[in-house]
């Protein structure tokens, strides 16, 4: 039985204090949902701030990306997978579209993050997802297919049980328009049979997240579809009443 996960990306977005706020209210009202695994993704220079505050909580933390670089040394601005796992980080985002499209991040250093990832011990959410225009012209599933197998074909099997699967469809994000169930389960089945044609264990253990404007008002119908194992919340994470109700809603 797979275990949902709900994980709050903040992006860019915090401050100290409200930081503070947001991860003790978390702490509180969440701890009612066992069944849920939680997780805030804050920006790099709170990673230490959220370490602290969840020290002997069940919510746990995860950061935005990881360098490709895996040595220590001349790469200003980078942060790698060692130093991450060094403090008890637990999730590493990668492949986000916002860095697809900033950074211009190609498949294969996504599936290359992922797999460093992995090899440092950390637990890649491996993000995915189409654009309006992809999703217009019916290229929705080959898109997915090109972006997933990039992935699958650079880790081995046996690291795949450390992967998370996010679909966050590129048109769904921040604009308060969710895909609707039907777009969301067909796409993470899909996921879900695509991991199961190399490895039936792993696909079951898999959690393959939604993103995607996830909130209160439609994360129930959301986290009651079979393949859809918990969320990966952008705007509704930074107000702790919108992200604890998403969570009772996976629970
Ligand atoms: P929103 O929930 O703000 O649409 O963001 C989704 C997202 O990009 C999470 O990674």
């Amino acid at each position: 039985m797979r275990k949902k996960l709900v994980a709050g990306n903040w992006k860019m977005n915090g401050s100290l204090t409200e930081n503070e706020a947001l991860i003790n209210s978390l702490i509180h009202r969440s701890a009612r949902f066992q069944s849920v695994q939680v997780a805030v993704i804050p920006p790099y220079p709170y990673l230490a701030q959220a370490q602290q505050l969840l020290h002997s909580s069940t919510i746990v933390w995860g950061a935005q990306d990881v360098s490709l670089e895996t040595g220590y040394g001349a790469f200003t601005g980078e942060v790698n997978a060692g130093m991450l796992k060094d403090f008890g980080c637990e999730y590493v985002i990668v492949g986000h579209s916002e860095r697809r499209q900033r950074h211009h991040e190609t498949d294969q250093q996504v599936a290359r993050k992922a797999k460093i990832a992995v090899d440092n011990h950390l637990k890649p959410i491996v993000c995915v997802g189409e654009t309006l225009a992809e999703r217009e012209k019916g290229e929705t599933l080959s898109v997915l297919s090109r972006q997933i197998d990039a992935v699958l074909n650079t880790l081995a099997i046996e690291q795949l049980q450390q992967v998370v699967l996010a679909y966050e469809p590129i048109w769904a994000i921040g604009t308060g328009k969710s895909a609707t169930v039907q777009q969301v389960q067909e796409v993470h089945q899909t996921l879900r049979q695509r991991v199961e044609s190399l490895d039936w264990v792993s696909a079951q253990e898999l959690n393959i997240l939604y993103g995607g404007s996830v909130k209160p008002s439609n994360a129930l119908e959301l986290m009651s579809l079979p393949d859809v194992d918990g969320a990966l919340v952008g705007g509704a994470s930074l107000v702790a009443e919108d992200f604890i109700a998403i969570i009772e809603a996976a629970a």
